[in-house]
């Protein structure tokens, strides 16, 4: 059976223990300039000491004006590039893996100056700035720019790419009901824009790197999509060669989701990862207060999930891991100089 401190494999990433620092948000740029800095150094070098298997850097946008905020990551330039490889380096060298979330935030992006674009000219709610219809060349544009952050994470080392397709930024714009009402082909099929930054990513990553992708696999939103069109949509996704998904939910309705309360218990999500996972037997990343050990080493030994992933609980106690571990009575190797704290061999 299965545990959570147990090694996991999937193509060419090899993670000691099952546990993930979900991407969060620090909206810590200084300059604006999308550049990583010792803050972000500190706080993912500190989670990967504290144990984690596998950091998955936070939003980290394709171009400026895709950020949701003026302060948070980039990578359309290669000063960005090398920051993050600051930032990979270290968690390399204190024990983990690093993915990083490449995205978009598309009408969801407040930057002062920032007029933002969308498949359709739709505000998020009445106090969001009504986005503008991108042209159809523009689309294909996009793709490109992902394809170039893509390339530009490969060559700052990390072990794997994960693309956001969730909590109601640009891909999940496109692959919703709600916010997609183009004419053109990418509001006939409302997966082709993922597919086709799916597949540009993939020409531009190792053929043993794995590609992941966050999907929010229900709306909870009236006249927005549920579980079973989830299930298509990453089934197309799949196609495309996403490697394992990352169950999360919500984000496009105004008054949940992103913005309220769907019943947020312990293990909310796990529902629909394992539906997910089921359906289309892929590997599955679960997340989404998890932060009871045994909880989560449950949903990992019941084979509900392939890993888990705690955020909240991580941004508290960057030792969570070995915590987890110390609480579980399972194995782990602990920093030396940190063993004098822990009940642990
Ligand atoms: C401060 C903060 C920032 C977040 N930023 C992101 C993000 O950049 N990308 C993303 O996909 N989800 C983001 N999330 C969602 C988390 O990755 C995670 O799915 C959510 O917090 C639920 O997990 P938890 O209950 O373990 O915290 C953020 C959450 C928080 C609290």
């Amino acid at each position: 059976m299965s545990h959570l401190m147990m090694p996991y494999k999937l193509k060419g990433l090899k993670l000691k223990n099952r546990v993930v620092l979900p991407p969060m948000c620090q909206y810590s740029v200084q300059k604006q300039d999308g550049v990583a800095t010792s803050w972000h150094e500190l706080h993912y070098a500190a989670r990967a000491v504290g144990g984690c298997g596998l950091i998955i850097v936070e939003m980290t946008n394709v171009e400026a004006d895709g950020r949701i905020t003026d302060y948070c990551l980039g990578l359309w330039n290669d000063e960005q590039m090398e920051a993050l490889k600051g930032i990979v380096d270290l968690c390399h060298e204190h024990g983990a893996k690093v993915a990083v979330q490449i995205a978009h935030a598309g009408r969801k992006a407040t930057g002062k100056e920032v007029l933002p674009i969308a498949p359709s000219a739709i505000a998020f709610d009445e106090n969001s700035k009504t986005p503008r219809a991108l042209e159809t060349a523009e689309v294909k544009d996009l793709v490109q720019k992902f394809q170039e952050s893509v390339a530009r994470a490969v060559k700052a080392g990390v072990d794997a790419i994960e693309i956001h397709g969730a909590h109601g930024y640009l891909i999940h714009q496109f692959h919703s009901p709600l916010t997609n009402k183009r004419q053109d082909e990418y509001g006939q099929d409302l997966t082709l824009f993922g597919r086709e930054v799916l597949r540009a990513a993939k020409a531009a990553m190792p053929a043993d790197m794995p590609l992941l992708m966050r999907v929010s696999a229900t709306e909870y939103a009236e006249g927005g999509y549920g579980i079973e069109e989830a299930i298509e949509l990453c089934r197309a996704y799949q196609k495309e060669g996403v490697d394992m998904f990352h169950i999360t939910s919500g984000g496009e309705g105004a008054a949940v989701g992103s913005r309220g309360v769907p019943g947020v218990h312990a293990g909310y999500q796990v529902p629909l990862a394992r539906k997910i996972k089921e359906a289309l037997e892929v590997p599955v990343i679960a997340v989404g207060r998890l932060d009871q050990p045994d909880y989560a080493n449950g949903v990992v030994s019941n084979g509900e999930a392939d890993l888990i992933a705690v955020g909240r609980g991580m941004l508290k106690n960057p030792n969570w891991t070995l915590q987890a571990a110390e609480s579980l009575g399972l194995p782990i190797a602990v920093p030396p100089a940190l063993a004098a704290g822990f009940r642990l061999k």
